[in-house]
């Protein structure tokens, strides 16, 4: 089943002197599932890509489904509702809110939707666990490491049962073994809940779990590849 369809999507930023066409003609479709890296060198177009698909911006041309729903027909206050209920963000730009706990920033969107507590509870402290991160359920972000806080931010991204999760280069900054944490956590969860993660990077390790890498340059797909069944690599 389809969950995202990208169909000849361009953005052209016009600032002052300079026009740049940072996504310039991109058609991709994602299924169900996927576990999918986006890569290619710094100003190719990956994060435009990825602020497009989660609705924090608009093509200038183009159409993006989200399970059958054409994000531009959505007046803002649905796009907004929208976001919130089907799409986890994992982005360096979506901090933490610093005064809430750990297990407060896990919640916080199913508090805006209104989840009974136990319901709530319930799920927060499941995610703090697969996390690895329920010993800290009551730390502020500032007492929690780079990586810590990387994690908590996933777990918040899933903790309303998102259709997918975009995460913009979501181990930068962490060191080898934080990665791999954060890593193993996202396989398992793409696993074992069938979440959809489409993430972008320019770490090796991390491209390797990908099971499809997309490669951009200058705002185009110039390869697109799934990983055959049983190779590794
Ligand atoms: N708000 C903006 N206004 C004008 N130009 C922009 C804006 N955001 C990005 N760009 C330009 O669009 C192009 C693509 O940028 P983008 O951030 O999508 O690249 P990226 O692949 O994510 O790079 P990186 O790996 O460095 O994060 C770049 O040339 C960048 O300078
Ligand atoms: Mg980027």
């Amino acid at each position: 089943m389809k969950i995202l369809e990208i169909k000849n999507v361009h953005k052209i930023y016009n600032s002052s002197e300079v026009q740049v066409h940072a996504v310039n003609g991109v058609n991709l479709d994602f299924e169900k599932g996927e576990f999918s890296a986006i890569v290619g060198p710094s100003g190719s177009g990956k994060t435009t890509l990825l602020n497009m698909i989660g609705g924090l911006d608009s093509p200038t041309e183009g159409e993006i489904r989200v399970d059958q729903t054409n994000l531009a027909g959505l007046k803002s206050s649905r796009l907004i509702d929208f976001r919130m209920r089907h799409i986890g963000f994992v982005f360096q730009s979506y901090n933490l809110i610093p005064v809430l706990t750990a297990k407060e920033n896990v919640e916080f969107i199913m508090n805006l939707q209104k989840w009974n507590k136990r319901e709530r509870d319930k799920r927060t402290y499941e995610l703090l666990e697969a996390v690895g991160l329920k010993d800290r359920a009551h730390s502020r972000p500032s007492k929690l490491s780079g990586g810590q806080q990387q994690r908590i931010a996933v777990a918040r991204a899933l903790a309303s049962k998102p259709k997918f999760v975009l995460a913009d280069e979501p181990t930068a900054n962490l060191d080898t073994k934080s990665s791999e944490n954060l890593l193993n956590i996202m396989e398992e969860l793409n696993r074992e809940e069938g979440i959809t993660f489409i993430f972008s990077t320019h770490d090796q390790r991390v491209m390797k779990k990908a099971r499809r890498v997309i490669t951009l340059e200058d705002g185009r797909v110039i390869s697109d590849e799934w990983k055959k069944k049983n190779g590794s690599s």
